[in-house]
C-alpha cells in the first residue's frame, strides 16, 4: 500500500491557511460536507493535518503508540513561555516522567480537598459583583480561575506576593493572548521570540515571582503538611529518587498556569451564555443536583469546546481511518465536528446537559481534553470547578441575558471564545415559591 493523504480542497496552502484562521468552524464543517469524516488541510508552516472525525480512528490515535504519535513537537510556538521541561513539549520517556509526577495532585482525595477552596474563592469574587446591569463573563471569570490557580495551585498566602504574582501572571497572559503576538511568534518560531526585548520584558517579572515562591516554599519547610500543587511536587521524586530543579517546577508551574486558566474561564463564560438563554437548565441547576451540574459543564464543553482541534505528530508512516498516512504529517482529532455527530448525539446543535444523564457521549465521542497518555491533566479539576462556581452563582442569583441574540463562536488565541464575551445580567435572587412559603411557616 502506497502513503497518500485524504483528499482535501485544492486550494493554495496561503489560501487555506486563512480559512483556517478567519473562519475555522464553517470551513471545518464545509470540508466534512464534501470531502468525508478524514480529510487534509494544508496549514502555513504546519505541513498538513489530517481531520479525523470518526470515532475509530480517534480511538486509534489515543489509544496508539505514544512514540509514534508526538504531541509535544507539535506545540512548539508555546516553549518561550512554558520552557523546556513542560509536560507539554516533552515526548516519549521524558513526557511520561514529567506527567507521572504531576498527576497525583489532580486526583482523588487532593482533588476534593481543592472544592472548598474553590467555593471560597468563588463566595468572595461574586460578593462584589454589579447587579442589574450587563456584565462580561468572560473577563470576570479569568479573575477568578486565575485566583483559583494561585490558591490551589501555587498555594501562595502572603498578600503582598499574591499580589506581586497576580500581576506579573496576569499581564504576561493578556500579553500573550493578542491573536497579533501570537502570528509575529508563529512567524519568528520559538528560539527568536526567546530573544525578543519586548518579550523578555513582560516574561521576566513572571518568571521572578515564581521562583521567589518555589524558594518562599522551600525556605518555610513543613510541606507534607500542605495540600497545594507545588508542595506536592517539591516533595515528588523522579525513578531515580531525584527531585525535580527549580527550572523543571517553573515550567510546570507555568504549564498548569497557562493550559488551566483560559480554558477554564472560557468555558465558564460559555457555560453562562447558554444557560441564560435555558431557563429549564437554569432551573434544574438551581436544585442543587450535582450529577446536573455535572452534566451542565459537560453539555457546555461538547457544544462550544474552547479548544476545537488537538494534534499529534506521526513518526513513522500509519493507516488511520483506511488511509496509510505519510511519516511527519499532523493527525487531528477534531473535537469540534466529533460533538456534532448526529449519531452519537441526536440533535447535535441543542443545548440539553440530560443526554449526559442518559448516556450519550464516551471516552472517544467526548473528546474536550483530548485523550489517551496526552489527556488534560487538569480534566478532573476544571470539571469541578465548573461546577461549583455555576452552582454558586445560580444559587446566588437571577440571570438573564443581556441581549436575547445567541452570541458567536470567535476565536482568541487559539480559544474559542463567546463573541460578546458571556454578557449576562445577574439580578439579587428573589426567592422560588417554596422557599416563600417555608420562610412563613
Ligand atoms: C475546561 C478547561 C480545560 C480544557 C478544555 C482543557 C483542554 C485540554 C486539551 C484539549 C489538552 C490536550 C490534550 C491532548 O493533546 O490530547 C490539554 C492538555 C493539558 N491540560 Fe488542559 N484543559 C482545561 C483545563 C486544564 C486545567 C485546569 C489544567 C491544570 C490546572 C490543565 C492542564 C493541562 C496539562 C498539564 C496538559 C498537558 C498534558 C500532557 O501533555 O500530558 N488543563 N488540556
Amino acid at each position: 500500500m502506497k502513503t497518500e493523504l485524504p483528499p482535501g480542497p485544492r486550494t493554495p496552502r496561503s489560501l487555506q491557511t486563512l480559512r483556517w484562521i478567519v473562519r475555522p468552524t464553517a470551513y471545518m464543517e464545509e470540508c466534512r460536507r464534501r470531502y468525508g469524516d478524514t480529510f487534509t488541510l494544508r496549514i502555513a508552516n504546519e505541513g498538513s493535518w489530517v481531520f479525523l472525525t470518526d470515532p475509530e480512528a480517534v480511538k486509534q490515535v489515543f489509544t496508539g503508540d505514544p512514540r509514534l504519535l508526538h504531541a509535544g513537537e507539535a506545540n512548539v510556538v508555546l516553549l518561550p513561555v512554558l520552557g523546556s521541561h513542560s509536560v507539554l513539549l516533552l515526548d516519549d520517556a521524558a513526557h511520561m516522567r514529567q506527567r507521572k509526577l504531576m498527576l497525583p495532585p489532580f486526583h482523588g482525595d487532593r482533588l476534593r480537598g481543592y472544592a472548598e477552596t474553590m467555593r471560597e474563592v468563588t463566595e468572595e469574587a461574586i460578593r462584589s459583583w454589579p447587579l442589574g446591569a450587563p456584565l462580561a463573563t468572560r473577563p470576570l471569570m479569568q479573575a477568578l480561575t486565575l485566583e483559583i490557580i494561585m490558591r490551589t495551585v501555587f498555594g501562595v498566602q502572603d498578600e503582598a506576593r499574591k499580589a506581586r504574582l497576580r500581576s506579573a501572571l496576569s499581564e504576561l497572559l493578556r500579553w500573550g493572548s493578542d491573536p497579533r503576538r501570537v502570528a509575529i511568534g508563529i512567524a519568528l518560531g520559538p528560539q527568536l521570540t526567546i530573544r525578543l526585548g519586548l518579550f523578555r520584558s513582560v516574561l521576566q517579572p513572571a518568571d521572578d515571582a515564581i521562583y521567589e515562591e518555589i524558594a518562599a516554599h522551600r525556605a518555610a519547610g513543613g510541606l507534607e503538611d500542605r495540600d497545594d500543587v507545588m508542595s506536592l511536587l517539591l516533595q515528588a521524586r523522579h525513578d531515580d529518587g531525584s527531585p525535580m530543579s527549580d527550572e523543571e517546577l517553573r515550567d510546570e508551574l507555568m504549564t498548569l498556569l497557562t493550559a488551566g486558566h483560559e480554558t477554564t474561564a472560557t468555558g465558564l463564560a460559555w457555560a453562562l451564555e447558554r444557560l441564560v438563554r435555558h431557563p429549564d437548565a437554569l432551573e434544574r441547576l438551581r436544585e442543587g443536583d450535582d450529577d446536573y451540574a455535572d452534566a451542565v459543564a459537560k453539555e457546555t464543553l461538547r457544544l462550544r469546546s474552547p479548544i476545537s482541534l488537538v494534534l499529534r505528530r506521526l513518526q513513522e508512516p500509519m493507516e488511520i481511518g483506511g488511509h496509510l498516512l505519510p511519516a511527519g504529517v499532523n493527525v487531528v482529532p477534531c473535537i469540534y465536528l466529533m460533538h456534532r455527530r448526529p449519531d452519537v448525539y441526536p440533535d447535535p446543535l441543542a443545548f440539553r446537559p440530560e443526554r449526559f444523564l442518559e448516556g450519550q457521549g464516551g471516552t472517544y465521542t467526548w473528546i474536550p481534553f483530548g485523550g489517551g497518555v496526552r489527556r488534560c491533566l487538569g480534566a478532573s479539576f476544571a470539571q469541578l470547578e465548573m461546577r461549583i462556581v455555576l452552582q454558586a452563582l445560580a444559587e446566588r442569583f437571577d440571570l438573564s441575558a443581556a441581549d436575547p441574540r445567541p452570541e458567536l463562536m470567535v476565536r482568541r488565541a487559539i480559544i474559542s471564545s463567546p463573541s460578546r464575551d458571556g454578557e449576562i445580567v445577574a439580578r439579587a435572587r428573589t426567592a422560588a415559591p417554596s422557599e416563600t412559603s417555608a420562610l412563613a411557616a
